[in-house]
């Protein structure tokens, strides 16, 4: 996961203009050419995202689309719009309707972020989302390239994005100019403005982000196809393809999750913490000190496990039969019992409702 850069980059200054060869002038206009041809045929128009240019619907897709893949999204956008059209409607909402939906998208302190500025718009624009690139970076949740990406894409605006794929473009296609700049955040900063057109700031940022997701891709680029490839120095350097993690080197760790229920048959539910996985979201009880607590394969009380694969770590859930009376209630965590149908309302991580649903009796 990439987290957006500190907030000072995003004001760096542009390259002075002495400091750009008039050679790398004309390679930026023809840049833009091909990049704008390239474009125009074969870029992504029909996202169910471009179809609502408000900044409220913008928003909401750049927020959902931080680490997570266009595709997920998908299942998840028109959804979110629907239940809550507007800013204001987000606002009234409480957290708990925003993360049963949000659940499944993963990193939920992007859902608390968004709930918690939606409040903020109100009471301080009015419910209106504000244009400036710095009141919208003053929002929880908006850094200096989503703050970009929805002056760009709501407004069409000129702004810097810098995105993951937007990153690899720039930092492939642009590697010397990025070199002589100084290399780092703020030079690839200053190269992203340099960058920017005087007009059509939202088909600038879109063909960027499209032509690192379709053919500038991280491990397998598409250089045959790709309408920067007469000049590019290729994919070396800080964009150079990654190779995927062996499943030996990826990070793994165990998860006892317990399983309390009373007479009724409903289950105990923990709010986990703000932070972390599946923040805020509601849960089994976790066992102290979860990975050394050891389960065999067959143990007593073991009731289900699975391995459950996320961007950067393999966590296995194993579900444990506990005691019929719950543990003493940790400080500062809501509780609660919910019976199937109160489960159905609230956010649970997908794995979680999934293991519970694959049990006999609950
Ligand atoms: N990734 C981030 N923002 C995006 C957008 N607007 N369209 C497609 N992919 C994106």
């Amino acid at each position: 996961m990439r987290r957006e850069p500190a907030r000072t980059v995003g004001t760096s200054p542009l390259p002075a203009a002495d400091a750009v060869s008039p050679v790398e002038r004309r390679r930026r206009a023809y840049f833009h050419r091909r990049l704008g041809a390239w474009f125009r045929r074969a870029g992504r128009h029909d996202l169910p995202w471009q179809r609502d240019r408000r900044g409220y619907a913008v928003w909401v897709s750049e927020i959902m689309l931080q680490q997570t893949t266009v595709e997920t999204v998908r299942g998840y956008y028109g959804g979110f719009l629907r239940r809550f059209p507007t800013v204001r409607a987000l606002a009234e909402a409480n957290l708990d309707e925003v993360l049963a939906l949000w659940s499944g998208l993963g990193y939920y302190r992007r859902a608390h972020h968004l709930h918690r500025a939606a409040r903020l718009v109100v009471a301080r624009h009015g419910g209106r989302l504000p244009r400036r690139e710095e009141d919208l970076g003053a929002l929880p949740g908006i850094g200096p390239s989503t703050a970009g990406a929805i002056a760009s894409l709501a407004y069409d605006r000129p702004a810097v994005v810098l995105d993951t794929n937007v990153r690899r473009v720039l930092t492939r296609y642009w590697r010397d100019m990025h070199r002589h700049l100084g290399g780092g955040e703020r030079a690839l900063w200053a190269l992203a403005r340099w960058l920017l057109p005087e007009e059509g700031g939202r088909a600038h940022t879109q063909a960027l982000m499209d032509l690192g997701a379709l053919v500038c891709r991280p491990r397998d680029p598409g250089c045959p196809r790709c309408p920067l490839v007469a000049d590019c120095p290729g994919p070396s350097g800080e964009g150079a393809p990654r190779r995927p993690k062996a499943d030996s080197e990826r990070r793994r760790r165990r998860m006892t999750l317990l399983l309390f229920r009373d007479r009724q048959g409903r289950v105990l539910l923990e709010r986990r913490s703000s932070r972390g996985i599946w923040a805020g979201l509601w849960c089994l009880p976790e066992a102290e000190g979860s990975a050394s607590v050891s389960v065999g394969s067959a143990g007593p009380g073991l009731l289900a496990r699975r391995l459950h694969r996320l961007s950067h770590l393999d966590l296995e859930i194993c579900l444990l039969a506990a005691h019929p009376l719950p543990p003493p209630g940790r400080s500062g965590r809501g509780r609660r019992w919910a019976s199937a149908r109160e489960r159905a309302r609230l956010g649970l991580p997908p794995i979680v409702r999934a293991m519970l649903e694959s049990l006999p009796v609950t």
